[in-house]
């Protein structure tokens, strides 16, 4: 027999993350399940936002860049990520997007193996990891990408003394399987290649420790809460610091920006990484974020996912039998998302959204549901997995004004 909705209400009751749902401001009638994709406003961000631009724009002026530390956000900031990736301070640096971080950690790296010419990539990855990589093989040098297929039974065959670098995402985002960091990372060391990790799936929902990785990335507008647009993150190990070079060598990233020299100088250590100004209204609403995190225990935020996801597909294995669940059973081995396939996803979210239930749609016919452990209950599970039940028995989706495919899907 699956959970019922009052035995749900007595695991929220029971729950340690409770409090936190309080810090974040969630539309009343709707269940939200896409932090995987925008995560929910921290009730504090728009007073850290306003107060950023009122009195540390619209007092202080340009000295803010001094007394209100803007000039160092994307070290502080990067120091405040460093414990969700199991990180230390001057090892992560907050700015750019993803992508760019990404180019940055492939073009730092190639260099790094020096005689060797091999990129390995995923082609399941989530689509701008291969075409960042395409566009840095093309702009850097004579470099062969080389694809491997998800779950990585292939990496060991793809693994030759010609590879510099491998590039893969811990969490799937289209399946939410996940991978094991350390034994993959051992894999491809083994091989004498680095290990770029995108964690862009798993920070601030898995206990995530880079270990031995060289080089990691990741958003922080998801499980973060970190707001549309927020900064990306860049991890360097520190055994690379010195040798690592940024190919985007901007002022901010020089050893003396303000001696305004003719040349580049790289700064020491990750600073390096930072290239031009950094979007100081952007960084308030992720530090706003950041507060909350301070105070969170991610082995209790590992521990929630595992059981919301569990639940969530125990309830739709009795609601809806027959469904194809593509993210594994195994709770070790997935992050905090619920994918299931349908060959007609989109109509079916569209239908589930108009009944406040917010997932969303990845092609080819994926439909994704995540589960940030902060703000979601257990009854909201429940509430989800039963609207989603009713959708389908009904073919509620079957309406023609939810076949019209909106921009975002
Ligand atoms: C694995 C992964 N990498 C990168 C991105 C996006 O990159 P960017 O932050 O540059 O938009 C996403 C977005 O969902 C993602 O899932």
């Amino acid at each position: 027999m699956a959970t019922s909705r009052t035995e749900c209400q007595a695991l929220d009751a029971q729950d340690p993350l409770r409090s936190f749902r309080e810090e974040f401001s969630l539309p009343p009638g709707i269940v939200y399940l896409l932090g995987n994709s925008l995560g929910a406003l921290p009730r504090r961000t728009p007073e850290r936002v306003a107060r950023t631009v009122e009195t540390e724009w619209g007092v202080h002026l340009g000295a803010s860049w001094n007394t209100a530390g803007w000039w160092d956000l994307p070290q502080t900031t990067g120091d405040r990520l460093a414990p969700l990736i199991g990180a230390g301070p001057g090892q992560v640096l907050a700015g750019d997007s993803t992508s760019v971080c990404i180019f940055k950690a492939v073009a730092a790296a190639l260099p790094l193996r020096p005689g060797r010419n091999v990129i390995i990539s995923d082609l399941d990855n989530f689509p701008t990891d291969r075409y960042v990589v395409e566009g840095a093989a093309q702009a850097l040098g004579a470099y062969e990408i080389r694809d491997i297929g998800s779950p990585d039974e292939s990496l060991d065959e793809a693994l030759g003394d010609d590879v510099a670098l491998v590039l893969l995402s811990q969490v799937d985002y289209r399946t939410g399987a996940a991978r094991d960091m350390a034994a993959v990372t051992a894999r491809v060391h083994a091989a004498g290649a680095l290990m770029i990790w995108d964690l862009c799936h798993s920070t601030g929902a898995l206990n995530v420790d880079v270990g031995d990785a060289d080089f990691a990335l990741g958003c922080t507008y998801k499980y973060l809460n970190g707001g549309p647009g927020a900064p990306a993150y860049i991890y360097v190990a520190p055994r690379h610091q010195e040798a690592a070079r940024n190919v985007l060598s901007g002022w901010h990233g020089h050893a003396a920006p303000f001696a305004f020299e003719s040349h580049y100088r790289p700064a020491d250590g990750v600073r390096r990484f930072a290239s031009g100004s950094p979007p100081v209204l952007s960084y308030a609403a992720l530090n706003a974020s950041l507060d909350i995190w301070e105070g969170v225990d991610m082995s209790e935020v590992r521990a929630k996912s595992q059981a919301l996801t569990s639940l969530f597909i125990e309830l739709l294995d009795e609601l809806h039998p027959g469904l194809t669940l593509a993210t594994p059973r195994d709770p070790g081995r997935r992050g905090s998302q619920v994918s299931y396939r349908h060959p007609d996803g989109y109509p079916v979210i569209r239908a589930l959204a108009d009944r406040g239930v917010v997932g969303d749609f990845r092609e080819p016919d994926f439909i994704r549901f995540g589960f940030a452990p902060l703000y979601l209950r257990y009854v909201d599970v429940h509430d989800a997995a039963t609207a989603l039940a009713e959708v389908l028995a009904k073919e509620l989706w079957r309406d023609e004004k939810y076949a019209r495919r909106l921009t975002v899907t």
